[in-house]
């Protein structure tokens, strides 16, 4: 996998392409498709898996990285992030998707969410389900999780809406971790 990374700005958010020739992801103002391609079939699945390494990923800090066209953002959570996360209850949300089969990648289960019983590891596509734009993160907005300038919402630490027009949660792809430092997209 080729990669290279780069700094935004004066965020600890970096890049991480993981195809060559791949174009740069203007956080804040790109608009994606809210296309669903995140449940490909298995044949282009397997085509389509990519593999990243996290690492040197501390906790607080955020790798995106391109996948199947879209940004995936890959956080390591501090135990603040965490606990924050976890003290939602989950009837106080806009959106309350939890354990639907129908709809799991917007469950607003935070132990749903993430990859790890402990909670520290969140992989989301980074797509605002409002209007596509790229969510800010590293502690963006009014929930300290991620802030979508373009209509102004506001998600948590976990992910999940919690102001603005935004009616999802971000969404969940299909990840899992191979080894202790290695996550497989798709
Ligand atoms: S696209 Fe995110 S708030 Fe409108």
């Amino acid at each position: 996998m080729s990669h290279a990374d780069e700094h935004a700005g004066t965020r600890r958010d970096f890049l991480y392409y993981a195809t060559a020739g791949a174009g740069a992801i203007a956080t804040g103002a790109a608009v994606w498709p809210l296309v669903n391609q995140m449940n490909p079939s298995a044949d282009v699945q397997a085509l389509s898996s990519i593999f990243v390494d996290v690492a040197d990923m501390e906790p607080g800090t955020q790798l995106t990285v391109k996948y199947l066209g879209k940004p995936v953002f890959i956080r390591r959570r501090t135990q603040d992030e965490i606990d924050a996360a976890r003290a939602v209850e989950i009837s106080g949300l806009i959106d309350q998707t939890s354990e639907n089969p129908n709809k799991p990648d917007t469950d607003a289960s935070d132990m749903n969410r993430t990859m790890d019983e402990a909670g520290e590891w969140l992989v989301m596509i980074g797509v605002c389900t409002h209007l596509g734009c790229v969510p800010i993160g590293d502690g963006a907005g009014d929930f300290g999780g991620w802030f979508c300038p373009c209509h102004g919402s506001h998600y948590d630490t976990a992910g999940r809406i919690r102001k603005g027009p935004a009616p999802e949660n971000l969404w969940i792809p299909v990840a899992e971790f191979t080894d202790e430092t290695t996550i497989k997209l798709g």
